[in-house]
């Protein structure tokens, strides 16, 4: 198992896991070719975050999006972490883990101060696993409006 920064070459195995990851979360609909421009805008930007891939024997099985913004209220820059999946077959194997630790790491070495991430008040597996990896309750909730 490696995780690496994804490539070009990643974009099309990872807009698939995305369409997956749409098709669970209730706020979204699965558009591939959206997923894909999404990918290539970060991938091509730098500035605006890393995109993370899990392979195993090459073969891309999970994926990570760390997007970069400001905290004022920290003074530093901050992680917002989106688009964590293993695929199905990999999962409960500690791969998950290890994708996200190595984006802690990876948030460390650059000097930022925090990760935080969004997920559905009824996905249990993936509440459960956020907070094995020592994520916090958070008071603030989420609204958004659509532009
Ligand atoms: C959430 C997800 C990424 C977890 O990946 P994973 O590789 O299966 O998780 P791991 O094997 O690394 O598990 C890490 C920890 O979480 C716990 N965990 C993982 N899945 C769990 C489950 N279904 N029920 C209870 N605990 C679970 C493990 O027990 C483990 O705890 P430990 O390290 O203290 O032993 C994976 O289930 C997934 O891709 N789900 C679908 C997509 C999704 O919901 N993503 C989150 C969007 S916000």
């Amino acid at each position: 198992m490696t995780i690496d920064f994804a490539t070009h070459d990643d974009l099309p195995a990872m807009a698939d896991l995305l369409y997956e990851l749409f098709t669970l979360e209730a706020d979204f609909h699965p558009v591939r070719e959206k997923h894909l421009a999404g990918l290539k805008l970060i991938l091509d930007t730098p500035a605006l975050g890393r995109l993370f891939v899990l392979r195993v024997e090459g073969n891309v099985v999970g994926m990570a999006n760390a997007l970069i913004t400001v905290s004022t209220a920290l003074g530093e820059r901050v992680v917002l972490l989106e688009d964590v999946i293993v695929s199905r077959t990999w999962r409960g194997q500690q791969l998950g883990r290890a994708l996200v630790e190595q984006i802690f790491a990876w948030a460390r070495m650059q000097g930022m101060a925090r990760v935080t991430l969004l997920a559905d008040h009824d996905n249990h597996t993936a509440l459960t696993f956020y907070e094995k990896l020592g994520f916090e309750k958070s008071a603030m909730v989420v609204r958004r409006k659509i532009l």
